[in-house]
Parts: C-alpha cells; structure tokens; sequence
C-alpha cells in the first residue's frame, strides 16, 4: 500500500535530517513518504542516506532548495503544491525545520540579510507560511537548542544597517554562540506566534530542542577548538552527565526518536508547545512574552516582504 501521507524534512543530508528519516522509517514503516529537503542532494552524505532508506525499503524524493534564497525556497514549495495538486505528492501531513547553520564569517544573502537569519529564521518561516495551507491538519517541528537561552530579540535588526561594514568577520566565540543562539530565540518565538494564526487551527506548531548531540554535525563548520573538546568531554561524560540532565548529550537518534514520535501520535503532540527532547518544557522568557513574540512576526512578516503575500 503506497503511504498514506509525506513529511517534508529541510537539512535531511545533515546529522539530524538524515537520522529523522532513519527514525521515522524505523518507528513507522511505509507510512510516511519522506520528502527530504537538501541544498546537495547527490552529497555523499544524501548518497549514504539513501542507500540506508533504498534498504529499509522507505519511499522517498530528494528535493533541492536553498534556504539562504527566498526564490529557491519559493520554487519549492510551488513544486510541492503542483504535486499534491497532481495527486503525485502524498497529502502533507509534516514539515521539520532541522536544516541550519553557524558560525560562518558574518555574510549576506542574495535578499540581503544575514546568511545565518535568513537561513534558520526566514526560511522556516517562509516554509511554514507557504506550506500550511496545503496542509489538512499536521505538525510543524522547528529544531531549536538550549543556545536561545543567550540570544537577544533583537540581534539581527540592531546590525542590520551595519551588515555590509561586518561582511567578511569572523566571530569570536561568545557573539557566536549569541548570534545563533539569537536566530534559535526568533524561530522559538515565531514558531508560537503562527500557532495563534487562524489558518494554523488544525496544524500543531512546535519548538523542540534537541539537546547536545554527538555525531559528524556540519553546522559550525569552523567549530572553536574549546567547543569541540567539551564537546568530547561530555560525550566520555555521558552516562553521568546525562542522569542529571538526560539532554546533556545523546547521538542524534535520541532526538530523531522524539521528533519521529511527535509526528507519528500528532494527536497526543501539543501545539504550540516547546520540548526538550520527549517532554513539554518551558523555553525562556522572553521567548513566551507575547507582545515580544508579536513584534518578531511583524518583523519577520516585513523581510519576508512579497514572499509572504
Ligand atoms: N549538532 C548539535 O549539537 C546541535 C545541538 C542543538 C541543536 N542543533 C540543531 O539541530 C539541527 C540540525 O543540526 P545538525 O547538527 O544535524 O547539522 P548538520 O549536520 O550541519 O546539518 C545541517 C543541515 O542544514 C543544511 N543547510 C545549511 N544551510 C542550508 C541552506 N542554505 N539550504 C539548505 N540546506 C542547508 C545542511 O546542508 P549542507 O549539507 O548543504 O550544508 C545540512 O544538511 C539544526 O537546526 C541545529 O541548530 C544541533
């Protein structure tokens, strides 16, 4: 039987993605047709993933997009919607916003912003607006990380007007952990208020952190050295370090198994709620301050500009 809805997943060729696609196929198989989103998908990371989905019999597309382009983005979710139109796309009943990045030297998109904003605050947006309305029911996962705890509203709009004097700058730790931490804290606070959106009554919008993970991420491609050895610390840690806090640090099947769960029992997942791995916990507060939470999406709404209409 061909499965009876899809799940779009953004960054699918990373540490995360592909493990998501590995759960869900593990936890449900032949339920979900996975739509696995990729800005390289003949990387030999897809490759891998792909022959680990072709063996497990998982039925799967690959789909390209840029998500540091609103255009590329645009024609992708056109090319999701003329599918599902021609019957030729499974009603969509996922879409996890995994795919991100960090710690590049400071750069500007093709639209002019921030890679790092636009890529893990205005892609999963423009994503999510532009897919929800061909969704009938569902969930939205956004991926976020304890990191937003060191973010700041408005990072991203205070050096807007400075962006092109800062192009080319390598940030020192701490502004790198704030600026991605900033990026997680705005998907955090969007992701709350679409959830109060009208055309978001049947769809469940979540923020879900996936704690420390171990494994070949790429998100940082230069990761500072006194990251990468707490990093190894921790991981030699793990047992101990975990019975205290069980997010510390886990490979990235851990979180994949809750992501999964959460889109597998959609019934049971709560909407507009924010998750540390398997369980709702609260994310900062500034993230839960509403009036706060408004501005971001008024902000968000204005960059995203014709994109959105
Ligand atoms: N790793 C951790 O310890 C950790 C901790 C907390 C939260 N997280 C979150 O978990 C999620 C996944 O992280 P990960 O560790 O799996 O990272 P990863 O292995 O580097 O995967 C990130 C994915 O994002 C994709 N991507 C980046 N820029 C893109 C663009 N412009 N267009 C399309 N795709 C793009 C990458 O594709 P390319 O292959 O083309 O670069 C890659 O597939 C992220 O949201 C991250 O913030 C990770």
């Amino acid at each position: 039987m061909p499965p009876n809805s899809s799940i779009i997943i953004t960054g699918a060729s990373g540490s995360l993605g592909a493990a998501i696609a590995l759960q869900l196929t593990a936890l449900y198989p032949q339920k979900y047709h996975l739509i696995l989103a990729a800005r390289n998908i003949s990387s030999s990371h897809s490759e891998a993933l792909s022959q680990k989905l072709t063996a497990a019999n998982a039925p799967y597309t690959w789909e390209r997009v840029d998500l540091a382009s609103f255009a590329s983005i645009s024609s992708f979710t056109n090319r999701i919607q003329l599918g599902l139109e021609r019957g030729q796309v499974r009603p969509l009943h996922g879409l996890v916003n995994s795919a991100a990045i960090n710690n590049i030297p400071v750069s500007k998109t093709e639209d002019g912003f921030d890679t790092i904003y636009e890529t893990n605050v205005l892609a999963p947006v423009l994503l999510t607006k532009k897919l929800a309305p061909l969704m009938k029911g569902g969930v939205v996962v956004n991926i976020t990380t304890v990191a937003h705890e060191l973010g700041e509203a408005g990072y991203f709009r205070e050096r807007k007007s400075d962006l092109d004097k800062e192009l080319g700058t390598e940030l020192g730790l701490k502004d790198m952990l704030k600026k991605y931490g900033s990026s997680k804290l705005l998907l955090i606070m969007a992701g709350y208020s679409l959830q109060r959106e009208d055309s978001f009554r049947d769809i469940k919008v979540i923020s879900l952190d996936v704690g420390g993970m171990t494994g070949e991420s790429r998100l940082a491609p230069k990761m500072p050295l006194v990251l990468k050895v707490s990093m190894h610390v921790l991981n030699f840690m793990r047992p101990l370090a975990n019975m205290f806090n069980p997010a510390t640090i886990n490979p990235p099947e851990v979180p994949a198994k809750a992501i999964a769960e959460v889109l597998g029992d959609s019934e049971k997942a709560i909407g507009g709620g924010h998750y540390i791995l398997d369980k709702v916990a609260e994310s900062n507060a500034i993230s839960r301050d509403e009036e706060k939470q408004t501005e971001n999406m008024k902000e968000i709404t204005s960059d995203l500009g014709k994109w959105v209409q």
